[in-house]
């Protein structure tokens, strides 16, 4: 059988690209705030607003993570690997797999809110327009994640913990004075606990179906296959049908109760 003759390689029905990192270098690590860094890589990615890759550190784990730009990722040090990922600098080689999932769907008259490393996903979004308005909340003024990019896009409303910046208290108490007739779609990213109570707003409002909210689980494949990022009750899968899930979805799952570790175990969100 000649070269020309041979049978094609099966491909699984999977692109490679799913399958193996591709390597890129960082080429700047930007510090964000105190807990939250960007690591920018000399490759582009065409993505949707809110998709996320899985990111190899080499020797150490891979773990999904939001693009914040067709070329960077903004990371907050949180555990093993993103403290890995912290020790890196500029010229050393990650492996990215992806984009995959969903991502924010197109919409216009929308209200960005934020919560911490939640304004990742969401600055790509607000960067294209058709954000009217974004509340952003952090723990303290200097964990304020991308206050200066956002105000330069859109309005900006901004909460903080310990009130050293803008409103004292949580970013759904900033909601709560919001008329929401001026919006078509809330998006929404940030501490489970805080995108809950942000549901549960627009569930007494009566409006659960036009929040969209950018979720957090537990990866170990990204390509729909393991089950790892399923939620109960319907076994949706975070990687494959989210990471982006309207509320009127979330509302009838464990969104805001619980997750699952690595062995499967349920752990109180
Ligand atoms: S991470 Fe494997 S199915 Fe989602």
């Amino acid at each position: 059988m000649t070269k020309e003759e041979s049978p094609p390689i099966p491909s699984w029905g999977v692109p490679m690209n799913e399958r193996l990192p591709v390597p890129v270098r960082i080429t700047a690590v930007t510090a964000e705030t105190p807990s939250v860094r960007t690591f920018t890589f000399d490759r582009d990615f065409s993505f949707i607003p809110g998709q996320f890759v899985m990111v190899w550190i080499p020797g150490v784990d891979e773990v999904p993570m939001a693009l914040s730009s067709a070329s960077s990722i903004t990371v907050q040090r949180v555990g093993e690997a993103t403290s890995a990922l912290f020790s890196l600098q500029e010229g050393d080689v990650i492996g990215i797999r992806g984009p995959f999932g969903n991502g924010f769907p197109e919409a216009h008259r929308v209200l960005a809110i934020a919560g911490g490393v939640g304004a990742a996903p969401l600055l790509p979004v607000i960067r294209s327009g058709g954000v009217k308005k974004c509340l952003l909340g952090a723990r303290s003024a200097e964990e304020l994640l991308f206050p200066r990019i956002l105000e330069s896009f859109t309005q900006l409303a901004v909460s903080t913990d310990d009130g050293t910046c803008g409103h004292r208290g949580f970013v759904v108490d900033l909601l709560i004075s919001e008329d929401l007739s001026q919006y078509d779609s809330i998006f929404c990213c940030g501490p489970e606990r805080m995108m809950k109570a942000v549901l549960d707003l627009l569930v007494r409002e009566g409006c659960p179906e036009r929040g969209y909210f950018s979720l957090h689980r537990y990866m170990k494949c990204g390509i729909g296959v393991c089950g790892s990022c399923a939620i109960d009750p319907e076994g949706l899968r975070v990687c494959r049908d989210g990471p982006v899930f309207r509320g009127d979805i979330l509302q009838r799952s464990e969104f805001g109760d619980y997750s699952r570790d690595a062995s499967g175990r349920r752990r109180p969100v």
